[in-house]
């Protein structure tokens, strides 16, 4: 699969390497483009995304949307887009305290088929989760299909099906886009990143 990166940043980099490894096609899309030293090619947004079967955005959350107006509609219908990211203001509190990114950017596109996944823990453990045994990583969106997709995605990273805990539509991107606090409240707390939820029941 193609694979668009919005971002390149820890997470775009990261992401990036691990979809390369698993045998994806990956193209970044950078407000530098041509920029070099990344995993795949550099260029803008629009065209990354143009030339992809699903985009990923690995951006700040309050410029995930303002990233994708300057997509466009047309290319977005019918693409998934997959957004891990998660919003703050410059004082890190939840840019969006009653609502979150992924439901935003839905509203906003609603030809494109938004996922949430991957938001809740640290880049080192979205491409590498087996090195803390059994963890979850939650999903929420609309499309069933662009979910099963996305669901693939991410057992080629390294999570069970088991681990991977269906949230339902994109209206529940909230509940992990508001752990975000909590996540910085632990990291404080136990001193390293590598850390994730593990749901029991
Ligand atoms: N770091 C983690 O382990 C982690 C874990 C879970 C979730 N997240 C979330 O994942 C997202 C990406 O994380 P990150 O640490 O890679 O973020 P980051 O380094 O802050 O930003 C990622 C990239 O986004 C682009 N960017 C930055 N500001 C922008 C703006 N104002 N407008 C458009 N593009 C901008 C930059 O790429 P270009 O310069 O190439 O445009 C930047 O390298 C964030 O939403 C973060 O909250 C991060």
């Amino acid at each position: 699969m193609r694979i668009a990166i919005l971002g390149t940043g820890p997470v775009g980099i990261a992401l990036g390497n691990a979809f390369i490894a698993a045998g994806h096609d990956v193209v970044y899309g950078s407000r530098s483009a041509g920029k070099e030293g990344l995993p795949a090619p550099v260029t803008t947004a629009a065209d990354a995304a143009g030339s992809a079967d699903l985009i990923l955005t690995a951006l700040p959350g309050t410029a995930a949307i303002p990233t994708l107006e300057t997509v466009g509609d047309d290319v977005l219908a019918g693409k998934i887009v997959l957004d891990i990211s998660n919003a703050l203001t410059p004082e890190s509190t939840l840019a969006y305290p009653n609502d979150s990114v992924g439901r935003l950017m839905q509203e906003r596109f609603p030809d494109a088929k938004v996922v949430k996944s991957l938001s809740t823990m640290y880049h080192g453990v979205m491409t590498d989760p087996t090195a803390l045994g059994a963890t979850t990583v939650y999903v929420s969106g609309d499309n069933e299909d662009a979910k099963t997709v996305v669901k693939s995605l991410l057992t080629d990273l390294g999570w069970p099906e088991a681990s991977q805990l269906d949230l339902g539509g994109i209206e529940t991107a909230v509940g992990p886009e508001h752990y975000t606090p909590l996540f910085f409240m632990t990291l404080q707390v136990v001193g390293t990143p590598v850390f994730n939820i593990n749901v029991v029941h």
